[in-house]
């Protein structure tokens, strides 16, 4: 043990050690990716553009690997993201829920899963209705006269069938991001707290308390 796992801290009457919040941070994550109502269910992505700027927008939390250090998302392959992330494959992650007074930042890189098992076993699991996302006629962020949704005026009142929507899985795409930067603050009204963490491979290497 070391020294730095000697000091606790308080959360909701529970305390934790330094390793303790390290888990806590991953237990948030999970229970985002499987609680519809949980703050982590969403967060927001950042990747580097084409103008190597920021760019930013909010995708579903869809699973979290724990032991593996590793969050997934779902996106368009016709998406800005998707062509962020294969010139460089750095990705930003950002968690926030306003009722657990939680902020968790992951740094990650991006492996794309296009068109093979994981994406086809993901895609077999997803409902018409979350499909509609992908069934797009025009890449996603084309220019529109008119308010359009993007996917046939019907689908709006038939949901599409297996067989109409099983035409767009090409375009859909799992993210799965390889932590190895995770950052945890926690605001509290007695004074905030902050302990980051590094990861290699998916194994914890380094971790220390911070500076709020
Ligand atoms: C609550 C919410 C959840 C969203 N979930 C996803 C998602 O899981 N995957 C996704 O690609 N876009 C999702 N979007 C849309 C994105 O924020 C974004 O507008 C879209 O993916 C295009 O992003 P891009 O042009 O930067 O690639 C979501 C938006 C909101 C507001």
């Amino acid at each position: 043990m070391t020294k730095q796992d000697s000091y606790f801290i308080t959360i909701n009457a529970t305390n934790y050690n330094l390793q303790g919040i390290e888990s806590l941070a991953w237990k948030k994550l999970v229970n985002g990716s499987v609680k519809k109502k949980n703050g982590f269910r969403t967060m927001c992505v950042g990747t580097v553009d084409v103008n190597n700027s920021a760019a930013l927008r909010i995708v579903v939390n869809r699973k979290v690997d724990e032991s593996q250090k590793t969050i997934y998302f779902y996106t368009d392959n016709r998406s800005r993201k998707f062509s962020d992330l294969q010139k460089d494959n750095r990705i930003t992650l950002l968690f926030y829920d306003a009722r657990q007074r939680v902020q968790i930042v992951v740094k990650a890189t991006a492996a794309i899963h296009t068109s093979n098992t994981v994406s086809h076993e993901r895609w077999k699991a997803t409902s018409p209705q979350a499909r509609l996302g992908y069934m797009t006629i025009e890449v996603p962020n084309t220019k529109s006269e008119q308010p359009t949704l993007g996917y046939e005026e019907r689908f709006a009142i038939t949901k599409p069938t297996d067989a109409e929507s099983d035409l767009f899985q090409e375009n859909f795409t799992v993210i799965a991001c390889s932590v190895y930067e995770l950052e945890f603050l926690y605001l509290d009204f007695h004074g905030n707290r902050k302990a980051n963490f590094q990861y290699e491979n998916g194994v914890l290497v380094q971790g220390h308390w911070a500076v709020p």
